[in-house]
């Protein structure tokens, strides 16, 4: 399908994505939440800069992401790593800011002060540049990232899951997709978060939830798995599960390492088995997970056993899996679905 998109001054066509016939070159800025990150892709799969700054240091004294604090860090790094990005681009591709074909910048879900600095942003640069503004939402631009550096192509089932959403989506073509199960609860990236918590483990409690449970012993409790539609999910009961668990050691020194391996394989399982039902259900042989949880190796080791049973499996290195502007970058290449108009808004939720 074409994408034509128009030069913000000048108002001159120029026609973006695969079809386009020419190499694009799209910066993008993402801000969504705790990440202030800048990129530049290539034909929406060859990473030529890709700059990420973290603020995880400031929110672990908090235990959690502060939003105004996260909004003002945004501010302090946006232009250091908009500098960083053209600088990589300029010695890895010999790209100048000129020959950007467009900016992108995640409208959202996030949180609304610092998706602002974020947009703001790639609105500006494609004002002085006079190139044309594309905003993307950020759920779709995880989906992308299994895009970059690898040659997929849809249809395929994808596994979403992140610090606010479980889903289980068909992607029928770049932009055409639609959700088949979500969690009725709690996100799984919420429930890693809160469990981690609940047995003491600092922030960011996933990460360090995952690295426990790789030395404890999956089998040694039985936690329960929700029974909930088709592909639907739900992860409250097993976080009240695990409370209980706790409150049953009764102060005494917690097995922490086997609560989250328990934790993890009951997790694990219940994602893989939903999506493989999904994939049976759907014919296809392609599926790929997205959403800063697809870094867990658990999650990892068992989606990718299903190449086993002759699926291709996609999964973004740990770098593309957490927020990054690259996958923003190739949304907006590949993807319709985008808000190209100057003054769209952020936004908090989907609608
Ligand atoms: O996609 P993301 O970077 O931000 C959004 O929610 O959009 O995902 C962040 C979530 C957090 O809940 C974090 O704890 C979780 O991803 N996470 C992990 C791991 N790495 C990040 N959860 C479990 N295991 C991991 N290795
Ligand atoms: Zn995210």
């Amino acid at each position: 399908m074409k994408m034509i998109k128009k030069k913000l001054f000048s108002d001159e066509p120029v026609e973006i994505g695969p079809e386009s016939g020419y190499d694009n070159y799209i910066m993008a800025i993402e801000s969504s939440c705790d990440e202030t990150a800048c990129a530049i892709v290539k034909n929406g799969r060859e990473v030529i800069a890709n700059v990420v700054a973290s603020q995880i240091k400031t929110h672990a004294q908090f235990g959690g992401v502060i939003p105004e604090i996260a909004a003002r860090e945004h501010m302090d790094s946006i232009n250091i790593v908009i500098e960083e990005a053209f600088k990589q681009a300029k010695e890895n591709a010999g790209i100048n800011p000129e020959d950007i074909t467009a900016f992108a910048g995640t409208v959202g879900p996030g949180l609304v002060g610092c998706l602002l600095v974020g947009l703001n942003a790639a609105k500006t640069l494609a004002l002085v540049y006079d190139k044309p503004f594309i905003g993307v939402n950020h759920l779709n631009a995880h989906l992308c990232g299994n895009y970059l550096d690898t040659d997929l192509k849809p249809p395929f089932m994808a596994l979403l899951v992140s610090g606010g959403h479980t889903q289980i989506i068909d992607v029928k073509s770049y932009s055409e997709q639609h959700i088949i199960g979500e969690t009725i609860d709690d996100a799984v990236g919420e429930a890693y978060d809160k469990v981690a918590r609940l047995i003491g483990l600092p922030y960011p409690g996933g990460p360090k939830l995952d690295k426990m449970a790789q030395e404890g012993n999956p089998h040694a409790y039985k936690l329960p798995e929700a029974k909930v539609d088709k592909f639907d999910f739900s992860f409250s009961g097993l976080k009240t599960a695990v409370l209980r668990l706790v409150k049953s050691f009764d102060g005494k020194e917690l097995p922490v390492k086997d609560i989250c391996a328990s934790f993890q394989e009951c997790v694990s399982s219940t994602l893989v088995k939903k999506v493989k039902r999904a994939l049976e259900e759907s014919g296809y042989n392609q599926v790929i997970i997205a959403g800063g949880v697809a870094a867990n190796s658990e999650i990892r080791k068992k989606i990718f056993a299903l190449s086993e049973e002759g699926y291709n499996v996609f999964a973004p290195p740990m770098k593309y899996c957490t927020d990054n502007a690259a996958m923003v970058a190739s949304c907006a290449y590949f993807n319709t679905n985008t808000f190209d108009d100057i003054n769209v808004e952020v936004f908090s939720r989907v609608k």
